[in-house]
């Protein structure tokens, strides 16, 4: 930062949010609170919400969000320094400057510069360099015309040692920033190499639109297939996605992201007119990636090839643990005929895709049903074997009743008893699934009635009991995580209490420590909304007695679990609190 926090703060206090909004769209006084149209999508109603005394906005259409600073930033395309430097001299704020923080970030601007006049370069190349003829025949062997080469900024590395140095040399770049940017590289004798060479170019934007690296396509030759930007200040692979900057409209309008294998599929679905896709570059989706898109949409179709490996090789490790930690609809689409999305548009069948992504199957689904497909059922042996696989896998979905529906279904295929199922995915849930408590586990997996849990919507207690923790509220020692039952408002909550700790009551939760995004997001939502607050006493008096009921729910459990003969203790002890539990009142 480019001045100490003190000053962010009291340029931030001195500017007034809801001003910096009527200065680009309209602004509407609603109950209290304010709503404006997003500057940031087209929209016809007002979806962003904006919090003028804490500073934050959040659009409730297309996921952006953030403060005075980011708000500028965004609509007039400055750097963090200069939205600083502007609010502090519109609100008269004079700040101490910190040089370093400064310097980091012109560094950062020349790296981006540097790249996209790489990226101009490449292009150019690719349209009228004489040694491209080979690269311009290829392109025009995918069928992509001038405007794909155009809105995608394709290019042509030249199969030279330093063209690109030379050229980049010649417009004043320094050799450090060369190769900083992933550009080039050094090799013996200490000379610089460019990075890519004899290659088509597919540059890579970071969610904000800035080329930060490059993916390229051998075209001839020996050699990796497809070679990515090494791991640059600007381009982190586990946190870029193809294809974001120029999807994400369409993803938030449609409430539906589709992740693709690579660069040629993101482009095959633009061409199919769905511009929802993006694709990792060169790497496996991680959790990070799933950050990225839930800022816009929760639906997360995966469409691969039907190759089996691929839909399971693209979810690195337990993918049914990232849904439910991620509180994402996460669906798999299987593409038709064994092709890649790029294959079928390149066969003119680009309508198959929208067929596919429509016929997309909730993940734990689809993998039940190439799980069956692997065994043949005609078999008593096979049945009884494809059984347990699917129990295995049913056990770690985070959600009762689904685990309850997804039993019935592999219990009707494998001609068992839901019952036997039952106990069956029981069996792996109390080796696998974490979970709060032995008793907790057996509680939840039964059947039915289910309790919210802990991934599914919010309570409205719980988001209000947030709410008032953030705005400084609560009466603090009174507020346990216990008193919450979803993931993530636990761990919100347990950060709300430490970092209130020390703050006088009514005072707000400055919200600028928290790291972590999926909290920051939540938390940002939670500040702007303008649903009346639920008077504390009332949240404490919901949740105390909800607690209250799922502890007693544990006790009866606990307590058929123990022999009275052999424990006598610990029975005694579980019905002494039950007992005290119901002359609480309830
Ligand atoms: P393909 O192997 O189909 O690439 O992978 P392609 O360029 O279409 O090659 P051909 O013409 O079918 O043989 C599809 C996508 O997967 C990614 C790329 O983004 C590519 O667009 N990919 C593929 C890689 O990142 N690395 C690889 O080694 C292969
Ligand atoms: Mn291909």
């Amino acid at each position: 930062m480019a001045a100490d926090r003190d000053d962010l703060e009291r340029v931030r206090q001195a500017v007034n949010l809801v001003e910096l909004f009527e200065g680009v769209t309209t602004v509407r006084k609603v109950r209290g609170s304010f709503k404006a149209l997003c500057p940031f999508h087209t929209e016809k109603t007002p979806s962003l919400s904006i919090d003028p005394a804490r500073g934050l906005y959040h659009c409730f259409g297309c996921g952006v969000g953030g403060d005075v600073f980011t708000f500028v930033q965004e609509t007039q395309g400055l750097s963090f320094v200069e939205a600083l430097e502007m609010l502090a001299e519109r609100s008269g704020v004079v700040i101490r400057r910190d040089p370093q923080a400064a310097q980091r970030r012109e560094r950062r601007s020349r790296l981006v510069e540097a790249v996209a006049a790489a990226g101009r370069y490449y292009r150019d190349r690719l349209k009228s360099a004489g040694d491209a003829g080979h690269a311009r025949s290829y392109v025009r062997g995918r069928k992509y015309g001038v405007d794909v080469v155009d809105r995608f900024e394709l290019g042509y590395a030249p199969d030279r040692p330093d063209a690109l140095i030379s050229h980049l040399r010649g417009l004043g770049y320094k050799d450090t920033d060369i190769l900083t940017a992933g550009l080039a590289r050094r090799v013996r004798g200490g000379r610089l190499m460019d990075q890519m060479r004899g290659r088509l170019m597919f540059p890579i934007h970071n969610v904000r639109g800035d080329m930060v690296g490059f993916g390229g396509r051998l075209l001839r030759g020996e050699g990796p297939k497809y070679l990515n930007t090494p791991e640059t200040p600007l381009y982190k692979k586990s946190e870029l996605l193809y294809g974001l900057d120029k999807a994400r409209s369409a993803i938030s309008r449609e409430e539906l992201g589709v992740v693709v294998e690579g660069y040629t599929d993101v482009i095959a679905f633009h061409l199919a007119d769905l511009p929802l896709a993006v694709a990792t570059c060169g790497t496996a989706l991680g959790e990070a990636h799933f950050d990225l898109l839930r800022r816009f949409s929760s639906r997360i179709v995966l469409a691969f090839d039907a190759d089996a490996a691929g839909a399971g090789a693209a979810v690195r490790g337990d993918e049914l643990r990232i849904t439910s930690d991620l509180g994402l609809d996460l669906r798999v689409a299987v593409m038709p005929e064994g092709r890649d999305p790029a294959d079928l548009v390149f066969e003119d069948k680009g309508d198959l895709l929208r067929e596919a992504v429509d016929g997309s199957a909730p993940i734990t689904e689809f993998r039940i049903n190439r799980l069956l497909e692997q065994h043949n059922l005609g078999e008593r042996e096979a049945r009884t074997r494809a059984m347990r696989e699917a129990a295995e896998l049913i056990a770690r979905h985070p959600d009762a009743a689904a685990r309850y529906q997804h039993a019935l279904y592999v219990a009707g295929r494998t001609h068992m008893s839901i019952d036997l199922v039952q106990a069956e995915i029981e069996r792996y849930a109390s080796t696998g699934r974490r979970s709060r408590s032995p008793a907790g586990r057996r509680a939840d997996a039964q059947p039915a009635p289910t309790r919210p849990g802990a991934s599914g919507r919010m309570d409205r207690s719980e988001r209000d009991l947030l709410r008032h923790l953030m705005a400084g509220t609560a009466e603090h020692d009174r507020v346990r995580p216990e008193l919450f039952e979803h993931d993530r408002a636990v761990s919100l909550a347990r950060w709300l209490l430490a970092e209130g700790r020390h703050m006088e009551k009514g005072v707000p939760v400055p919200l600028d420590g928290l790291k972590d995004q999926a909290m920051s997001v939540m938390a940002r939502r939670l500040a702007v909304m303008a649903t009346p607050l639920l008077p504390f006493e009332d949240v404490m008096s919901h949740l105390e007695a909800r607690a209250v009921g799922r502890r007693k729910d544990e006790i009866l459990v606990i307590l058929e679990g123990i022999d009275q003969k052999k424990d006598p203790e610990a029975y005694t002890q579980a019905l002494a609190e039950l007992i005290a539990l119901q002359e609480g009142g309830h």
